[in-house]
């Protein structure tokens, strides 16, 4: 078997329903230092970045109803939506990935934020946990 290629993790992902708030209870109540806000369209996502440490936290808003954020919120929620783990080769990672039967929603890296390429793998393959896969741009 090819070793696992994760290198560390990336960011945690929480889901808001309004990021505005969302910034103002983690910037200034919980103190993490705030990056700024990115929107990714492909993603139908606004992305508020946050570090406490070296430690990422991005609070994702959804952009209009058919976003998965927003679906997410809606069903369940404001919460955390994903654990995303950076890779060396996403596009090894599927095949790796496919190779043990687990589950993965891309068929190969797409566009993120801040030029990363991203792969998800589905939470019934990850315990309960989506996990994203992310390949950052050298
Ligand atoms: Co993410």
């Amino acid at each position: 078997m090819i070793p696992p290629m994760i290198k560390n993790l990336h960011h945690i992902g929480i889901a808001v329903s309004d990021l505005d708030e969302g910034v103002r209870r983690y910037r200034d109540g919980l103190g993490l230092r705030f990056e700024g806000i990115e929107e990714v369209p492909s993603e139908r996502v606004r992305v508020a970045i946050l570090f406490a440490g070296e430690t990422r936290i991005e609070l994702l808003q959804g952009v209009g109803e058919d976003s998965a954020i927003s679906k997410f919120v809606e069903k369940r929620g404001p919460g955390i939506h994903h654990l995303a783990f950076e890779v060396a080769d996403g596009q090894a990672e599927i095949g790796r990935l496919e190779a043990l039967g687990m589950r993965v929603l891309d068929e190969s890296p797409r566009p993120g934020a801040h030029g990363c390429k991203v792969v998800f793998v589905h939470p019934k393959s990850m315990e309960g946990v989506l996990t994203e896969l992310v390949e950052v741009p050298r």
